[in-house]
């Protein structure tokens, strides 16, 4: 869990994950026979072997901003997402801003609702009214932030009962997930590939590049579900449950799963007694979507980590579903020259 916290803590929006990056590499050195990194970012360890061509791909990027203006007589920034933000969850946090000199500090100010008119009150805030508020004069600020500073929400990893929480599980846990079962694999049976995607957040960027290079005959994505098992939701729109084991997805809004690969997995789960869950989530999408649609096309599946509060800095997971997630990647990177890829 110490690799997760690091993932976690780490900043890496879209197009800015190299400090992802280097965690990634130090984690997969003597792991790996190479390490590559290609000219969009993403950083891609083969295990060289005979058999199918295997890729799986977790992503670095994280939901976050750039600068997009600075006020340099009052000493605000305003801020444009990367990523599909719920802005009622960004109200009064704590940033991170990247710029050359270094991470500044800085709060997301809003109105104090002793002044919010009634109807101000009934509304969420549009992210277009949110500022970052550095706490120095103006032109301090000028000469420190610049647009395109990169900005992250700050939010230290934790345990939470048998939780992990923190910001950034979504998608450090898919990268935690395939480095580990690369760590664990003992038998090799397939060429196989990790890939620490970049710019998943904006529209499967990376992973359409790499899938493209690697040319892979079956790819995994390892990415967070929504876990709605919360209160208020009725059980057939909980989508996964914390607990329930790694899910295999079905079906997303942007790929259908291989049937071949989806029955082999939930076989393998079954055969090594791995807790596991069916998905399928109705709007969203992982690297699958971009892998799939490389070159003349690829078998594809996605193992999901079941998640809640998902785009949150609250996000969180079950240990056990994640030992679930690395002990099915693991077997599966091991036996899945078995796999029957018929249609
Ligand atoms: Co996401
Ligand atoms: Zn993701």
């Amino acid at each position: 869990m110490e690799l997760l916290r690091k993932l976690s803590n780490a900043a890496g929006v879209p197009g800015h994950e190299h400090e992802v990056r280097a965690i990634c590499r130090d984690a997969l050195t003597g792991h790996v026979d190479e390490i590559e990194v290609d000219r969009l970012g993403n950083i891609i360890g083969r295990l060289e072997g005979q058999g199918p061509k295997v890729a799986v791909a977790g992503h670095m990027d994280e939901i976050g901003f750039l600068v997009s203006h600075v006020d340099s007589e009052k000493g605000f920034a305003r801020i444009d997402p990367l990523g599909g933000f719920d802005p009622r969850t960004l109200l009064a946090s704590r940033v991170n801003v990247h710029t050359r000199g270094g991470a500044l500090p800085g709060l997301v100010g809003s109105k104090p609702i002793h002044i919010l008119k009634d109807e101000e009150k009934k509304q969420p805030p549009e992210i277009s009214d949110l500022f970052v508020d550095f706490g120095m004069p103006g032109d301090e600020v000028g000469r420190r932030v610049r647009v395109g500073d990169p900005v992250t929400l700050r939010q230290d990893f934790m345990e939470v009962g048998k939780l992990v929480s923190g910001k950034a599980l979504d998608d450090r846990i898919g990268v935690y997930v395939g480095i580990e079962a690369i760590r664990r694999m003992k038998q090799r049976n397939a060429d196989v590939y990790f890939v620490g995607t970049v710019q998943e957040e904006v529209g499967l960027r990376g992973a359409r590049t790499s899938a493209f290079s690697i040319a892979p005959d079956i790819a995994v994505a390892l990415d967070v579900t929504v876990a709605c098992d919360v209160p208020g939701v009725q059980p057939h729109e909980q989508v996964t449950a914390l607990g329930k084991g790694v899910a295999i997805k079905v079906k997303d809004s942007a790929s259908i799963s291989h049937p071949g690969l989806v029955r082999f997995l939930v076989d393998l789960a079954e055969e090594e007694k791995i807790p596991h869950q069916m998905e399928i989530l109705p709007r969203g999408g992982t690297d699958a979507g971009a892998m799939q649609m490389a070159r003349e096309g690829v078998a594809v599946v996605s193992l999901s980590i079941p998640t809640r509060y998902v785009h949150s800095v609250v996000e969180a997971a079950h240990q056990d579903d994640i030992e679930s997630a690395i002990a099915l990647l693991t077997a599966f990177l091991e036996n899945c020259h078995k796999a029957d890829l018929q249609l």
